[in-house]
């Protein structure tokens, strides 16, 4: 029998592109989403891709726990992927409250909703943010955590407590996934990503460019000390990372206990480097500037994702030319987004 799995934020960036990869697998997406940062519409997108019916979506919010009972109630639910939150650094500093009720309060509503009703495998979405600024790169997961702003701590605050929640009693199967930034977009170039309002991030705000809808991008900063002067980060394949949920989710119904697993390639590509891939993807040149340093901003990380191989089997397939051509194919055929 087809276990079903609910994902919570799964008409999100991220979750839409898990859906997929679930449904491939053969599990059962059903969807939990307020559409605070999504649209319904996505859920039309997904049954084109995978040629089965669409995912069963209820709109509502994590932090309902009358709405969660019910649903475990009706439903015959094998395990949760929770990557509903909210994600924006900046905002997080400007309105911390938000972020600790929406990512800390909204977990610990979800977890005690699923140990009520008896549900215990549960993948939830961290961050690399949680190391803060590195000592060193590779990232291994027993890196120190010091997350420089609210977002992150945020992040790190859920990881303890499930960490807490797997240790206080047997029967726990719980996966903490640290991801580095994901990027790129379903090969289908149906779904991707869709920020409201300017991009904070590179790869959005660089396609927006290639688009026309942005005069140029602004470098943040042309003299790190890094090989070509920008910024280094692990760009990870959003399929990449879809993939590496449905690997952690085999391995928790598996085995009791808790893990904490970087999903990121292992390899650091500038913002050079980015734009260079864009713009062989998409044929145009796209104009930059070099601006200063955005504040906050870490010179160059990236991830040791040796774990995740060694327990998973997983690692990262495509490159960033790939990620860079399938967020070219979605952006110029939904330039506007759903
Ligand atoms: P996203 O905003 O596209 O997806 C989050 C989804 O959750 C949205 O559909 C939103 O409407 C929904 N949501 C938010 N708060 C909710 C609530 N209280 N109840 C119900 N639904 C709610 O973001 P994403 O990039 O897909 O990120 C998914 C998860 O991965 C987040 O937890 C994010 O913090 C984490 N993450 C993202 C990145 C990244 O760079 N995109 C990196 C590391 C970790
Ligand atoms: C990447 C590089 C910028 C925009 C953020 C969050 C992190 C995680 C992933 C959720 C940096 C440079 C960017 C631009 C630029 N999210 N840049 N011009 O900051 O590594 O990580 O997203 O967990 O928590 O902080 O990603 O895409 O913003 O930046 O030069 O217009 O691109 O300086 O070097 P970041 P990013």
């Amino acid at each position: 029998m087809k276990i079903s799995v609910l994902v919570t934020g799964g008409a999100g960036y991220i979750g839409s592109h898990t859906c997929i990869a679930l449904a491939e697998a053969g599990f059962t997406p059903i969807i939990l989403d307020n559409y605070g940062n999504s649209s319904p519409k996505v859920m039309e997108r997904l049954a084109r891709i995978t040629g089965q019916a669409a995912p069963l979506a209820i709109e509502g919010d994590v932090r309902d726990r009358a709405l969660l009972d019910r649903l475990f109630a009706e439903h015959e639910i094998g395990a949760v992927i929770h990557f509903a939150g909210l994600k924006a650094v900046g905002d997080s500093v400007a309105d911390p409250l938000s972020y600790y009720d929406n990512n800390v309060y909204g977990s610990l509503v979800l977890a005690a909703a699923m140990r009520s009703a008896g549900v215990r495998t549960l993948i939830f979405s961290s961050s690399a943010t949680v190391y803060g600024e590195p000592d060193e790169s590779p990232i291994p997961e027993d890196a120190p955590t010091r997350p420089a702003n609210p977002y992150g701590r945020s992040k790190l605050m859920v990881e303890e407590a499930y960490g807490d929640l797997g240790r206080s009693e047997p029967g726990w199967r719980i996966a903490l996934l640290r991801y580095f930034n994901p990027v790129g977009a379903h090969e289908s170039g149906l779904i991707g990503e869709h920020p409201q309002g300017k991009p904070n991030n590179l790869m959005p705000f660089v396609s927006q460019v290639a688009v026309g809808q942005r005069p140029h991008l602004t470098v943040h900063g042309g003299d790190y000390p890094t090989p070509d002067g920008t910024g280094v980060r692990d760009y990870v394949h959003v399929m990449d990372l879809a993939e590496g949920h449905v690997a952690a989710l085999r391995h928790a119904l598996a085995h009791e206990g808790l893990l904490t697993l970087n999903l990121g390639t292992g390899r650091g590509g500038s913002v050079l480097d980015v734009v260079a891939a864009f713009e062989r993807a998409c044929g145009k040149s796209v104009p930059r500037v070099i601006g200063p340093r955005r504040p906050g901003d870490v010179p160059a990380y990236w991830a040791d994702p040796s774990a995740a191989k060694a327990v998973l089997g997983w690692e990262a397939r495509r490159s960033l030319d790939q990620m860079c051509a399938d967020s070219w194919r979605w952006q110029s055929g939904n330039p506007n987004g759903y």
